[in-house]
C-alpha cells in the first residue's frame, strides 16, 4: 500500500512506526507523498518562480476556504501583514493598535509601514485583545486596530468591529496562527478589511515560507497584487508609479501549499482531537489553567496552551525545564512586546505580563500520536505530584473524560 491510499490517522502510524521517537517536538508539519508529488511536477514544469498554476490555484481554494472572495499570496506571513497595512495606506503619523501578548512580527509590520504600534492589554480568559484596553489607547492618530488570533483562538471580532466602526477605524486580522477557527462559523479571515495568514512549517498548514492576504474587496486585492511584484501594472511591463516589493510566493511553495490545502479539513479534525484528550486528561489539576473556548467561538488550538502558577509545585520554567528532561519540548508564551527593547512603552499591560510569565505551548503538531499526547500528560501529573518518575497511567481518567471534553 502507498501512503496516497492512507487514511491521515493510518498515515500518522506509518510515520510514527517508521521513525522511532526519542524527543518529543513542539511543532513538526505533516507532509505526504501529494506535497512531494506536486513540488515534482512544479520542478519538471519549469514554472517555479511567481508565475505557475499551483499559485493560482492555491490563492483560490485558500481564499474560499476562509469563506473571501480573494487570495494574494506572499512569501511569509510578516510581508503578508505589511502589504496589508501598507495597500491601506498607513504610514508615517499613524497608530495602529495591536495586543501586548503576539509575536514581535505583528508589531514589525507595522514598524516597517513608518506607523507606530499600539500596545492594548489582552483579555485574561482567552488572551486575545480586550476590547475595552483598545478603547483606552484610542488617539487622535489611531487609523487602524490588528487583533491576533493567538495560538487559535478567534480575537472578539464582532466588537472590535463595532468600536472600528464607531471610531471610523480599519481593521485588519492578524490570522497567521488561526486557519479555520471561527466565531458563529465565520471563520477567520473574513472579519476583517484585509486578514495575514502565514505558512511556516509550524503553522496549521504549510508552505515552508509563505503567506496570504485575502480579502473580500476585489480592488483591496489588486492593489495588493499591484504592490506584491513592485507595483509594475501587468498591461504596462516596467513602469512604476510607486515603490513597491518584491513579494511573490513561489509556485514550488504553492505547489506544496495546495496538497497542504486539501489536508485541511483532516489537520483541523486532528488538532482538535489532540486538544481535547490533553483537556481531558489535564482537567482538574491544580494551578494549571486549560485554553479557552469561548461560547459560539471554534478554537484551532494551533498550540495548545496552558498556564503554570501556584499551587503547581513548580515555576513555568522549571515545568518546562523537568518536561524536557523527560524527552518533551515545550515553548514559553511570547514576551509582552511593550517590554521589548525596541517598543518599550511606559503603560503597562498586566494581563499580557501575567500570561508571558505562566503560558506554556505544550506539543501540538498534527503528527502527535494519542499515546504521546498521554505521556505528556502523565509527566505533568506526575511533576505535580512531586513524583516525576512515576508517569502513571491516565488512561482511565482519560477515557472517562474524553466524552464530555470532545464534543
Ligand atoms: C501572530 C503572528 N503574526 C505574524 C507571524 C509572521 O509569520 P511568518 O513567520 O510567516 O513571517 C507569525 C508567525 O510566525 C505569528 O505568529
Amino acid at each position: 500500500m502507498t501512503t496516497t491510499q492512507l487514511s491521515l490517522f493510518d498515515y500518522l502510524e506509518h510515520q510514527t512506526a517508521a521513525r522511532p521517537r526519542d524527543f518529543i517536538p513542539v511543532y513538526e508539519p505533516l507532509l505526504g507523498v501529494e506535497e512531494e508529488n506536486n513540488v515534482l511536477d512544479a520542478v519538471r514544469s519549469g514554472w517555479i518562480s511567481s508565475l505557475g498554476a499551483y499559485v493560482t490555484r492555491f490563492e483560490h481554494e485558500f481564499a474560499g476556504f476562509c469563506g473571501v472572495a480573494e487570495g494574494v499570496s506572499v512569501c511569509n506571513g510578516t510581508v503578508a501583514l505589511h502589504l496589508a497595512l501598507h495597500a491601506l495606506g498607513i504610514g508615517p503619523g499613524d497608530e495602529v493598535i495591536v495586543p501586548a501578548l503576539t509575536f514581535v512580527a505583528s508589531a514589525n509590520a507595522v514598524r516597517y509601514t513608518g506607523a507606530t504600534p499600539v500596545f492594548a492589554d489582552v483579555d485574561p480568559y482567552t488572551w486575545t485583545l480586550d476590547p475595552a484596553a483598545v478603547a483606552d489607547q484610542l488617539s487622535p492618530r489611531t487609523r487602524a486596530i490588528m487583533p491576533v488570533h493567538l495560538y487559535g483562538h478567534p480575537a472578539p471580532m464582532p466588537e472590535l468591529i463595532a468600536l472600528a466602526d464607531q471610531q471610523g477605524l480599519l481593521l485588519i486580522e492578524d490570522a497567521a496562527e488561526a486557519h479555520g477557527a471561527a466565531i458563529d462559523g465565520r471563520r477567520t479571515g473574513a472579519w476583517g478589511r484585509l486578514a495575514a495568514f502565514s505558512f511556516y512549517a509550524n503553522k496549521i498548514i504549510t508552505t515552508g515560507e509563505g503567506g496570504m492576504v485575502v480579502t473580500d474587496d476585489p480592488a483591496l486585492a489588486a492593489r495588493c497584487r499591484l504592490l506584491r511584484d513592485h507595483a509594475m501594472p501587468p498591461e504596462q511591463r516596467y513602469w512604476h508609479n510607486e515603490v513597491g516589493f518584491n513579494y511573490r510566493m513561489t509556485n514550488l511553495q504553492a505547489a506544496v501549499g495546495v496538497a497542504q490545502q486539501a489536508r485541511m479539513d483532516d489537520l483541523l479534525a486532528r488538532k482538535r482531537a489532540i486538544a481535547h484528550r490533553y483537556t481531558a486528561a489535564l482537567a482538574g489539576l491544580p494551578g494549571i489553567t486549560l485554553p479557552a473556548e469561548r461560547p459560539g467561538y471554534t478554537n484551532v488550538y494551533w498550540m495548545y496552551s496552558i498556564l503554570v502558577q501556584e499551587p503547581f509545585p513548580l515555576a513555568r520554567d522549571a515545568l518546562m525545564r523537568a518536561m524536557r528532561e523527560h524527552h518533551i519540548d515545550s515553548r514559553p508564551f511570547f514576551h509582552p512586546l511593550d517590554t521589548l527593547p525596541p517598543y518599550r512603552s511606559e503603560k503597562p499591560c498586566p494581563t499580557a505580563l501575567r500570561l508571558s510569565r505562566q503560558g506554556i505551548n505544550l506539543p501540538s503538531a498534527p503528527t502527535l500520536t494519542d499515546e504521546q499526547v498521554d505521556y505528556i500528560c502523565s509527566v505533568i501529573w506526575a511533576l505535580a505530584q512531586g513524583a516525576p518518575d512515576n508517569h502513571h497511567d491516565l488512561r482511565s481518567s482519560i477515557t472517562t473524560n474524553m466524552a464530555a471534553y470532545s464534543q
